[in-house]
């Protein structure tokens, strides 16, 4: 090949490995196999490294990361990188809008078109390209001096380096927010646990990291993505941009990465309803949210609102509540569950996460507390993902004072005294007896999804125990009014429906009395599957391991649990007391055989006027099964009032949407309010 045919290749390549990062990387959508695109690579690095003369420091082959540099160099932005002001609630929101409005000499009932974009919680970069190439990139640093990660930020895939078709482009200016993955993120502190490094305590923490290493081979490991959001400067383009949605119309053509849940709305009623609809699906996003920037679309608008020194006047930041915080650990105290498992529990200063008061987070297992290094006294981060129950993350090392101690399991049950032996990664209280282990399989054994005597509380259950009345779960069935009302804090009329629920919930579902039982490993689910397939408590009783082992949802450790359960007398004793008292099962064959409910799949989302649980018992009673998120497989969403994304995702997806009217229908109940 002579000189122009390998410049024509080199050339070429180039293009087409740019192109093919774009459909991967921004439009999640390859074109070409990972092979094809590995081999013109390897072609593109060859050429190269033979033809130094063709050397460009926009080559895609510079994604794999460049030297290792020793310092990060200073650069002074030539346009600050401002901050935003902050809202927490509707009414911060609309004062906004007011603001804006009083600025811009408008009536207070004018509408304003705002546009909404995902705040997106990483580490704000800009860009600024030259002659339509990526020539500098830098962090936000205090606003006028950032520090300058070019070398880093030509590893992330989505960024282009170069503007393809855009080629008149003189200058630009774009601001845009560097992140990780949620799942990237967890493959990262993965990998850090295995090589014994500090694990980082979110995405954010770790993206800052990555992109700021020395090594830009490591940052290129990364998998950081970049959003664009801000048009800082433009010059050398035709025509002129007016609003924020075509400057962000503009960025997607120029391939860069930008929001699919940008919003334009016409009045600020809108922006925060879609802040509201953000906030539903922040938790099934898979990277963090952390809010929304409202922004007044209109550039004219934006000019003349101007800013403060601070942060711009035409723009507000929509928080979310936070979901991590920190907070300090002020005890660790054990519980003995239901098991005999003891398990520590952080006692934490309370704390507001998203809304709730966090005091307490389990600490799982003493290897866990070993592994994260943490110590009573410790500052630590706590986080709380959507419903997930609270979860110390990690101590904050650096606010160590030596007053921090290290926790050690007792020797001793904190309940009845007895031997803690070890059993795996587990700390067990040996006392098959202990007050504790019987309290808790009560309390287990009278709950709803259980044997649902209603009305059954802790406090009566701890006084039954501690009395000596109920020394076994079978004891329950053989507590009278009297009994029940000599009891602290029960009179006669609680009495009397405690008797009246202890008398309903002896008719029961095979399914829910196999949960009551509280055989380890066994929750409600696996209850189920055993009900299904068993049938009655005679073939259960009799199931071998390989019989267990075989059916779908059930392992080793479950099938072991519950062959150990049966093979102990003390066990089976307590059940023939309880069918001895009238317990029985009512699961009804023919309902199930012909309903209109049977083996369909049902989802529920919105409001209704019963709790989701009832109708869940109803469906499942009926042969239903009641799923908690829309597929392409579920046969019916009941949409009650307010119904949240689920709503449209079925309305997508073609599925049958009822109300509650029409559920209740298809049970064969009347409809009453
Ligand atoms: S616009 C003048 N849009 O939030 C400031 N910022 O609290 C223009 N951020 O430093 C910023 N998502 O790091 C804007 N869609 C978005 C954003 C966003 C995240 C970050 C950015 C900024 C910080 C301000």
């Amino acid at each position: 090949m002579d000189k122009e045919n390998i410049r024509n290749r080199i050339e070429n390549l180039r293009k087409q490995i740019n192109y093919h990062n774009y459909r991967y990387y921004v439009l999640d959508d390859p074109v070409i196999s990972d092979k094809e695109y590995d081999l013109m690579l390897k072609e593109l690095i060859e050429l190269e490294k033979k033809h130094l003369e063709f050397f460009d420091e926009n080559s895609p082959t510079v994604r794999v990361g460049g030297d290792i540099l020793n310092k990060f160099q200073k650069v002074e932005h030539k346009i600050p990188m401002m901050s935003l002001d902050d809202g927490f609630d509707e009414n911060d929101i609309r004062e906004f809008d007011r603001k804006v409005k009083r600025f811009l000499k408008m009536p207070e009932d004018a509408d304003i078109e705002y546009f909404v974009e995902p705040k997106f919680d990483g580490l704000s970069i800009c860009l600024i390209y030259e002659d339509s190439k990526l020539t500098n990139a830098s962090t936000r640093g205090d606003g006028y001096i950032g520090e300058d990660v070019t070398q880093n930020i030509r590893t992330v895939k989505s960024i282009p380096l170069e503007l393809e078709g855009f080629e008149k482009i003189e200058y630009l200016d774009v601001q845009g927010e560097v992140l990780l993955t949620k799942e990237e993120f967890e493959r990262i502190n993965n990998e850090r646990l295995k090589e014994n490094k500090p694990l980082f305590a979110n995405p954010r923490n770790a993206a800052a990291g990555s992109l700021r290493q020395l090594d830009p081979k490591e940052t290129a490991k990364r998998n950081l993505i970049m959003f664009a959001y801000y048009l800082r400067e433009i010059r050398g383009l035709d025509s002129e941009i007016k609003y924020q949605h075509q400057a962000i119309e503009l960025l997607k053509k120029m391939r860069f990465k930008v929001s699919g849940l940008n919003r334009l709305c016409k009045n600020i009623s809108e922006a925060i309803e879609h802040k509201n609809r953000l906030g539903e699906i922040r938790n099934s996003l898979p990277y963090e949210l952390d809010g929304v920037v409202i922004k007044v679309n209109s550039f004219e608008m934006q000019n003349k609102l101007g800013s403060t020194t601070k942060s711009p006047r035409w723009a507000i930041a929509f928080k979310f509540p936070a979901q991590q915080e920190t907070t300090k650990i002020l005890d660790i105290q054990v519980n003995v569950g239901r098991t005999g498992i003891l398990t520590p529990v952080a006692i934490l200063k309370p704390v507001n996460i998203g809304g709730a008061t966090v005091s307490r987070a389990s600490l799982h297992t003493m290897d866990e507390i070993e592994k994260k290094d943490i110590m009573i006294g410790d500052y630590v981060f706590v986080q709380r993902a959507g419903d997930v129950i609270p979860e110390v993350v990690k101590p904050i090392k650096d606010l160590r004072d030596g007053t921090q101690r290290k926790f050690k399991m007792p020797s001793a049950c904190p309940v009845c005294g007895s031997n803690v032996a070890k059993d795996g990664a587990y700390y067990i209280c040996t006392n098959i007896n202990c007050p504790k282990v019987l309290k808790e399989s009560v309390k287990h054994f009278v709950s709803r999804k259980a044997m649902n005597i209603d009305g059954f509380g802790d406090k009566i259950v701890e006084q039954l125990v501690d009395k000596g009345i109920v020394k076994d779960v079978s004891d329950i069935y053989k507590l009278n009014k009297e009994t029940l009302a000599s009891l602290d804090r029960v009179g006669e009329k609680l009495a009397e429906n405690l008797t009246g629920a202890i008398q309903k919930s002896k008719g029961t579902t095979f399914a829910k009395f196999i949960y009551a039982l509280g055989i380890k490993h066994v929750g409600e689910f696996v209850a189920k599957i055993l009900a299904k397939r068993f049938g009655n408590l005679d073939a259960l009783k009799r199931a071998k391991k390989e019989e267990l082992i075989s059916i779908d949802g059930i392992g080793d450790e479950i099938a072991d649990s519950i062959i150990s359960f049966f093979s102990e007398q003390k066990n089976i004793e307590t059940i023939e007391r309880l069918f001895g008292y009238g317990v029985h099962f009512t699961d009804e064959k023919e309902d199930s055989e012909n309903s209109l409910i049977k083996n369909k799949s049902f989802v529920f989302t919105g409001s209704l006027s019963k709790e989701r649980e009832y109708y869940k018992s109803l469906i499942e009673q009926k042969g239903g099964i009641v799923r908690s998120s829309v597929s392409k497989k579920l046969d019916f969403l009941v949409a009650g009032e307010n119904p949240g994304s689920k709503l449209n995702k079925a309305e997508q997806l073609g599925i049958a949407v009822i109300d509650e009217k029409e559920l209740l229908d298809m049970l064969g109940l009347n409809y009453e309010g």
